[in-house]
């Protein structure tokens, strides 16, 4: 290959990462935190060999057609919904992901979500800083207790099962549903048991998504589902937004259907459906799932290494369309 060759980097990297790069190819790097645009981004790709992609870059058909030079795509996330995969494949174009390096992150902010919606925290320090704190009083500002409560999981893979491992610790039996069941000692160790959705839906305090963003799965959470969970159950989500149906969402919670939600991904990022934003019980944070530095230092180094691999013209650790290889 071509020591020069040109490769695209979408978003801000950390300098070590940057310069590894640097040192095979000419890096043309969008250091801004706005995604590009996308005039820019089917401009810029024209003569790129490589690409280093955001979530918020939309790699359609459209956009490949402007990548005639394209060989490479390595998308900083674990999931790649923003990716048209079996048009990357019929090109011929390697795509990769980032697995592992943010599933504790990810859980951990799960969690943070079903304390912190359970327990008020947001709506609570709002309360402290506009000066509402007034008393003390033994039925105000209640909450819900978390320990001990059923805790509901969609999708147990690695996120759904890092999940499962922190309920351990707050004594949460655990349902589960997913298209592959876990073998029976990882269920026992993790406290955890196989039911179908519905049973799932109306048995569990919290549910937690934790599947992937397809074709089958968009509005897999909608109005049938919202009237199946309990008035007091909580649904958190830190997948992605289009997988719950956001205008069902809030329906749900203004009509009573459940008691609140802890929202980090949304069906139209960034904006949010209209309403949301007035109602306490749902705690909404800006698509921050493995936001912390050691996460994203460990996504993009590890980005970093699947797409030098790949145009090196080896396999890139965390391939993810392995039939093009064939
Ligand atoms: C982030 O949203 C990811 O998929 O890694």
């Amino acid at each position: 290959m071509d020591t020069i060759a040109p490769i695209l980097v979408t978003g801000n990297l950390p300098l070590s990462v940057l310069e590894n790069l640097k040192r095979e190819f000419q890096v043309e790097i969008h250091a801004e935190d706005l995604p590009m645009s996308r005039s820019d981004l089917l401009h810029s790709i024209r003569d790129k060999v490589g690409l280093l992609s955001m979530i918020t870059d939309d790699i359609n058909g459209e956009f490949l057609d402007h990548a005639p030079k394209l060989i490479m795509i390595a998308n900083m996330a674990v999931g790649y919904n923003n990716v048209d995969l079996n048009a990357a494949t019929r090109r011929g174009i390697l795509v990769s992901n980032t697995p592992g390096v943010l599933t504790d992150a990810t859980a951990d902010l799960a969690f943070s979500l079903i304390l912190g919606a359970a327990r008020r925290i947001a709506e609570g320090d709002r309360m402290v800083r506009e000066g509402r704190f007034r008393f003390w009083a033994p039925f105000h500002f209640l909450g819900r207790e978390v320990s001990g409560k059923t805790l509901g999981i969609i999708g147990m893979g690695r996120i759904g099962k890092a999940v499962a491992r922190r309920a351990r610790g707050f004594q949460m039996p655990i349902l589960y549903y997913s298209r592959n069941p876990l073998d029976e000692t990882v269920e026992k160790e993790l406290n955890a048991r196989y039911v179908p959705l519905d049973n799932l839906l109306g048995e569990s305090d919290f549910i937690s998504l934790h599947i992937p963003l397809s074709s089958d799965t968009r509005h897999f959470i909608g109005n049938r589902e919202f009237s199946l969970m309990k008035p007091t159950a909580f649904l958190i989500n830190t997948s992605r937004g289009p997988v719950v149906d956001e205008k069902a969402l809030l329906g749900a919670l203004q009509n009573g259907l459940i008691a609140g939600a802890g929202i980090d991904v949304y069906e139209n990022e960034p904006a949010i459906t209209p309403g949301l934003e007035k109602l306490d019980q749902v705690l909404l944070l800006p698509h921050v799932g493995s936001a912390t530095l050691e996460t994203r230092t460990r996504m993009a180094a590890m980005a970093a290494e699947n797409l030098l691999a790949g145009l090196r013209g080896e396999v890139p650790p965390n391939l993810i369309n392995t039939e093009v290889l064939r």
